[in-house]
C-alpha cells in the first residue's frame, strides 16, 4: 500500500466504545505501523491510584498529593502477544492488560484522566513514541493536543447505545459480569466527564476527518480509513 515508504501519524480520536480501537488496529496491521492505545495508559494509571489508595473508588474523590508523589514511579510499556494475538499493557512491568478493562477501573478513570499532571505525563510519553511517525494511536485527544500535526485525523462517533452493546459483547466474551443497564450509565457518564473537562476536553479538531460507524461493519470502515491513508500517501 505504501510505495513511497513515506510515514504518517494517524489520530484516531472519539467517544467511549466507538470502535476506535478496532480500526486503529486493522489499519496499522495493514501499514505495518505501530499501534497505541492511549487509553490503556490512563486506565493503568487509574489502576495503579487504586491499589495505592490515591483514588477512593466510592465516591471517586483523588488524593492529588498522593498521586502526584507516586506518579513519576509510573512505567507503563506495550508488548505484543503473539500466542493471544494482541497487544498487552504492562504497569511497572506487571501485565495487566485485562484487569484494566475490569468495571473498576472504567468507573474511575474519568477522575484521573482529567488530572492535568497525569495528562501531561502521558502526552510527553506519547509524544516520544510518535517521534518516528509510523504510528496510529487513538484516544480523545490525539489530533487536538497530542499530535496536532498529525496528517490524517479521524473523529469517530456511534450512538450511545449501539457502543453500549459492543462493550457488553467484548465483556460478555471475557466472561466478565456486568448488566448492559450499567455499562449504558457508564458510557453516557464518561462521554459526559469527557466532554466538558477543563483539560483537554473530548472534541473534534477542524481539520479531523468524522465517522458515524452506528451503521457500518468493520470492513466498511476499513476499506473507508484505505481510501483516506492512500490521498495522504500519494
Ligand atoms: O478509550 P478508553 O475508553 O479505554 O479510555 C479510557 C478513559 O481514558 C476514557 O474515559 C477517557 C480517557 N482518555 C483520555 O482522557 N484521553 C485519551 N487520549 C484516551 C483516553
Amino acid at each position: 500500500m505504501n510505495a513511497s515508504n513515506k510515514k504518517i501519524i494517524i489520530a484516531i480520536d472519539g467517544y467511549s466504545s466507538s470502535g476506535k480501537s478496532t480500526l486503529a488496529k486493522e489499519i496499522a496491521k495493514l501499514l505495518n505501523y505501530k499501534y497505541i492505545d492511549s487509553g490503556a495508559m490512563y486506565r493503568a494509571v487509574t489502576l495503579f491510584a487504586l491499589r495505592n489508595s490515591a483514588i477512593n473508588p466510592v465516591n471517586h474523590e483523588v488524593d492529588e498529593e498522593k498521586l502526584k508523589s507516586l506518579v513519576d514511579h509510573i512505567q507503563i510499556n506495550f508488548k505484543y502477544n503473539t500466542e493471544k494475538q494482541r497487544q498487552e499493557t504492562f504497569l511497572n512491568h506487571e501485565n495487566v492488560e485485562d484487569e484494566i478493562r475490569e468495571m473498576t477501573v472504567s468507573e474511575n478513570v474519568s477522575f484521573i484522566s482529567k488530572i492535568a499532571f497525569v495528562r501531561k505525563k502521558m502526552v510527553k510519553f506519547q509524544q516520544e513514541m510518535g517521534a518516528e511517525k509510523g504510528i496510529v494511536m487513538d484516544g480523545r485527544d490525539i489530533g487536538t493536543v497530542v499530535f496536532p500535526n498529525a496528517e490524517l485525523k479521524i473523529f469517530m462517533n456511534a450512538n450511545a447505545e449501539v457502543r453500549a452493546e459492543r462493550r457488553y459483547k467484548e465483556l460478555k466474551d471475557k466472561n466478565i459480569d456486568v448488566s448492559f443497564d450499567e455499562i449504558l450509565k457508564n458510557v453516557k457518564k464518561r462521554d459526559h466527564i469527557d466532554e466538558t473537562r477543563t483539560e483537554s476536553p473530548l472534541k473534534k479538531a477542524p481539520d479531523a476527518v468524522e465517522l458515524d460507524n452506528s451503521q457500518m461493519n468493520r470492513q466498511e470502515q476499513l476499506d473507508w480509513i484505505v481510501g483516506l491513508v492512500k490521498e495522504k500517501l500519494n
